[in-house]
């Protein structure tokens, strides 16, 4: 009996830490230079509960990467807002190349990434949440992977299967 009575205590205890630890959306986002949080709710208005962003706040996964239908759209913000400072390939101007996995930052998560661009980092590189939706940061933040020319076994930010097809970018492929 008396174990019993344990017994379903630990497993009490045992589902109540299993729940407090479930990450409820709750990884916190961070200014890649200062440390300082980001706050999801400052910037652009629309487009912060898409499926996509909903996606991506809950597994920090892309749902854009490699997504032929969302492609077109990165490219065309890229080329927009981000070609003039780091080329239309990627490949650096004043801005860094972003087409080889050498970052500065830790850009291998969509994490990293994504507050890069969010929040901003040193010099002209400004936050982009003012110009962007979280949606269209997705976009564009699939754009920059599309251009890596690197190995696809260093894509960590690929699933498996995403890898196993993925192509170095080649300019004539577009
Ligand atoms: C006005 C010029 C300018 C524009 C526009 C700009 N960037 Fe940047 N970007 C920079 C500079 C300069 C840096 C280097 C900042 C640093 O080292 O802290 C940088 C850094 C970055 C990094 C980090 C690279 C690394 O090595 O870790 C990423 C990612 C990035 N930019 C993406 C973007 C994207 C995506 C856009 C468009 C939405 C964009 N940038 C628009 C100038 C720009």
């Amino acid at each position: 009996m008396k174990l019993t009575g344990w017994k379903s205590m630990l497993s009490g205890l045992i589902m109540a830490g299993g729940l407090a630890s479930t990450p409820a959306a709750a990884q916190m986002f961070i200014n890649a230079v200062s440390g300082q949080p980001l706050e999801l709710d400052t910037g652009r208005e629309e487009e912060r509960d898409t499926p996509a962003v909903k996606e991506f706040l809950q597994t920090m996964q892309n749902p854009y990467n490699e997504d032929q239908q969302a492609l077109p759209k990165g490219r065309s913000i890229f080329n927009t807002a981000c070609s003039g400072c780091h080329g239309y390939l990627g490949e650096g101007k004043i801005g860094p190349a972003l087409n080889h996995d050498g970052w500065h930052y830790e850009l291998e998560t969509d994490k990293g990434l994504f507050e890069v661009i969010f929040g901003g980092a040193d010099r002209q590189m400004g936050p982009q949440n003012e110009f962007l939706t979280q949606d269209e940061i997705l976009h564009v933040m699939a754009w920059v992977r599309h251009l890596y020319t690197g190995d696809p076994d260093s894509a960590v930010w690929l699933t498996d299967e995403q890898r196993s097809t993925f192509q170095p970018y080649k300019e004539e492929s577009k």
